[in-house]
């Protein structure tokens, strides 16, 4: 998978798709060479030409030309670029330098290759267990004029179009460093013709899909809150301009970090494409003492030349192989209701109990109980840090028990990064708020962010949920995160290290959720921040599934799903159905069935119809969900250009699929076809919407006529079976004269 051609100096990173090339060129800088579908070879003088003026350089006060070599930094693509050299299109890495300077020039020093990947510790990271399909490159390079060392590490999968890129800074100088920029990696490509997807949000439109030309103007995708990814998410594609879901090149680039981070973007005067992605730089300086490393998060940079689709489902793959625990990744998840949208913080044991009492009749499978039930938590300005059982409220291991009798599961809520003023924890510890005390501190929800900086306060968080987690016999947890960090110090470091504190709270979150993934490896865990604002593979290295959205009104839940869908796995996409009145339960759970599938409302407040709905969809949604969890998904009709959202998952033995669509407004008539994916052109299929059978071609070029008068915000899921010829032949002997039955779902 990793050649070197100690000739050339060239390097090939590859499988059998996928082909990423560069070399070190005589003065010692790697240069970019190729990224991209597979090719056996490079011609180093084709790609790196430019027709550009020659540098010259002063020695010894001389002018001198190396004529026999042709070199220009401005002009050239890095594997990463020095800062403050010719260069004008941004360094990933800045040091400011013993001597003050940030002037760096990187040259290559060695290299190495081994079987497996270097393991990261305390950032979550592509754990790849025993599997021995990966290879990794370390090249280290070196800074000419200091012994600062900086080592760029690749991996490479034999049966995945990903390569996973970061870095380490190594301090080798007698004196301290300031790492002033940290970014995982860069990957410069040629020409110009490319558009960028990325997705921003906020409080109930958590992520909305964005694309923007690529052009000279740098766009810089980032957020800067903390721990909070609704305003942007660390994950973007670059496509071909061409490109669509079905064609065409398009890379993905996710993080797996959840803190503060940037995607710049941007062409240069000669029309070639920089993108730089990493830690955030603005809030961003680390001091690196004599013989200390810093190592950047993961970047995963996924490929394919069929398409968004194709990039979609290569991210999906990767990040259920490589980053969701195993233990959950490809398993049925629970039908679960939560508490909060049914009671908020208004419940006691027995309002809990006729919950789980009128969930079970509805075959609902857990019950949670959100946010409410320590300390004096009745409403939300008070307790958070103060995790013991409000016991005149709730007597949790009565419900427990009470639930776990039914052979129902059992959930509860948690927000660990949090204080609450008005809390136990403040008062005895007011110096664990993380705030800079020369300031009012900004209070967002009446709470403010903990410490997360000193392991004193991570490990005492912990102990608090442990022993509430050993001491009940809970099942699942759900982890919140409900206001940004602001006016950020710490009591615990010195003044000239704010700009560690970002990166150190995210350490020290990250090791709290270690913590409780390793006493707790039963415990279902599901991450949250005010809805779906924490949405990230650093995340999903923890907690299997998170919440996507408070929002669950159809419309905006779509495009949220859909926006989601594109990168991350569908297993991992906290779905609800709530009580709002807009529209169907069977319209809202067709769309919740896309991604984890639970209920946000009281069961004692619906109809009689209504729960006989209720009782059949879960009934279908444990048939069928399995192709969800473990299927390849494909966007059939966008939703940001159609009045349709249409999507379908195949499952990976192309036996099964699921196909969804839905229409935004009413539309009495139209000739209207979805051409299905993914199916194999020559196996039979049922359909549940026509009850008939036909071959995979026909699905995929014809397609399904849907021409029937649609309403507004109406969904449609049907199912495709594969059947075998002789199946067919039955199947249409036993129906032969048969109306034409048309199901709008399953
Ligand atoms: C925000 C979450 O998104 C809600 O589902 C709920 O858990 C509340 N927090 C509780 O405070």
């Amino acid at each position: 998978m990793i050649e070197f051609d100690a000739k050339t100096k060239i390097f090939h990173l590859h499988n059998e798709e996928f082909s990423y090339y560069f070399c070190i060129n005589k003065l010692g800088y790697l240069i970019h060479l190729y990224s991209g579908k597979y090719i056996q070879s490079v011609d180093i003088e084709r790609l790196t030409e430019r027709y550009v003026e020659r540098y010259a350089y002063l020695e010894n006060n001389q002018e001198v030309c190396d004529e026999s070599y042709y070199f220009a930094l401005q002009a050239s693509n890095f594997e990463c670029a020095s800062h403050l050299t010719g260069d004008k299109r941004g360094a990933p890495i800045i040091i400011k330098n013993v001597d003050g300077s940030t002037l760096t020039d990187f040259r290559y020093h060695s290299h190495s290759v081994i079987n497996g990947k270097v393991e990261i510790e305390n950032l979550p990271h592509t754990r790849i267990g025993t599997k021995k399909n990966v290879q990794t490159l370390e090249v280290v390079l070196k800074d000419i004029r200091s012994n600062v060392f900086l080592s760029l590490y690749y991996s490479i999968f034999d049966d995945m179009n990903v390569l996973i890129r970061n870095c380490k800074v190594f301090n080798g100088e007698n004196e301290d460093i300031n790492l002033i920029k940290a970014a995982s990696l860069e990957l410069d490509l040629f020409g110009e013709d490319y558009t960028l997807i990325s997705t921003h949000g906020t409080w109930s439109m958590d992520r909305l899909i964005e694309e923007t030309p690529i052009n000279h103007n740098k766009i810089v995708v980032s957020d800067n809150h903390g721990a909070r990814g609704f305003y942007h998410n660390p994950a973007i594609m670059i496509k071909e301009k061409e490109a669509t879901y079905k064609s065409g090149d398009v890379f993905g680039l996710s993080l797996i970090y959840s803190g503060n981070f940037s995607f710049e973007v941007g062409q240069d005067d000669l029309n070639q494409t920089r993108i730089i992605a990493g830690i955030n730089p603005e809030t961003f300086n680390f001091k690196l003492s004599k013989g200390e490393t810093f190592i950047t998060p993961e970047c995963v940079l996924a490929f394919s030349d069929k398409g968004i689709n194709g990039v979609t489902q290569t991210l999906h793959d990767f990040a259920r192989e490589y980053i969701i625990p195993k233990k959950f990744v490809n398993v049925e998840r629970p039908i679960l209701i939560n508490s909060w949208e049914a009671y908020y913080f208004d419940f006691d044991t027995l309002k809990i109990k006729k919950l789980i009492d009128e969930a079970k009749e509805l075959g609902i499978e857990m019950v949670v109980l959100d946010d409410g039930w320590f300390g004096k938590r009745n409403d939300d300005k008070t307790s958070l840090g103060d995790w013991e059982l409000n016991l005149e409220k709730i007597n949790l291991e009565e419900v427990i028990d009470y639930a776990h009798k039914q052979k129902m599961k059992f959930g509860l809520w948690v927000e660990p990064e949090m204080i609450s003023p008005d809390s136990s924890l403040y008062k005895s510890h007011p110096e664990y708020a993380l705030y800079n005390r020369n300031v009012k501190p900004t209070l967002y929800r009446h709470q403010l962010v903990l410490d997360f900086t000193s392991p004193k306060v991570v490990n005492e968080i912990f102990d608090m949920i442990s022993s509430v987690f050993t001491k009940y016999d809970i099942d699942y947890c759900k982890w919140d995160f409900n206001r940004y960090l602001s006016e950020i110090g710490s009591t615990f470091l010195n003044a000239d290290q704010e700009g560690e504190i970002y990166h150190r709270f995210m350490l020290g979150t990250y090791k709290l959720l270690d913590k409780f993934v390793k006493k707790f490896p039963n415990v279902l865990l599901e991450t949250c921040a005010s809805g779906g604002g924490r949405f990230d593979l650093g995340m999903l290295y923890y907690s299997p599934q998170i919440w996507a959205s408070d929002e669950t009104d159809p419309n905006a839940r779509i495009e949220i799903q859909f926006a989601t869908n594109l990168f991350y796995p569908l297993s991992t996409i906290g779905s609800h159905v709530s009580a709002r009145p807009f529209s169907t339960y069977q319209d809202k759970a067709i769309i919740a069935a896309f991604g984890t599938f639970g209920y946000e409302l009281d069961p004692l407040k619906l109809s009689e119809e209504d729960k006989k709905q209720i009782v059949e969809i879960n009934k279908l949604v444990k048939t069928w969900h399995h192709i969800v969890t473990i299927g390849d998904y494909y966007t059939l009709k966008d939703p940001t250009k159609s009045n349709y959202a249409s999507w379908m998952c195949v499952t990976k033995n192309k036996k099964e699929a699921l196909v969804f669509h839905y229409n935004f407004r009413r539309e009495p008539t139209r000739a209207r076809y979805i051409k299905l994916v993914g199916l194999k052109p020559d196996q039979y299929y049922f359909n549940s919407l026509t009850n008939k059978i036909y071959r995979g071609d026909f699905y995929m070029n014809g397609g399904l006529n849907i021409s029937c008068p649609i309403d507004e915000g109406k969904a449609m899921m049907f199912v495709l079976k594969a059947v075998s010829p002789l199946e067919k032949t039955i199947y249409e002997k036993m129906n032969s004269g048969k109306e034409e039955k048309r199901d709008k779902i399953v």
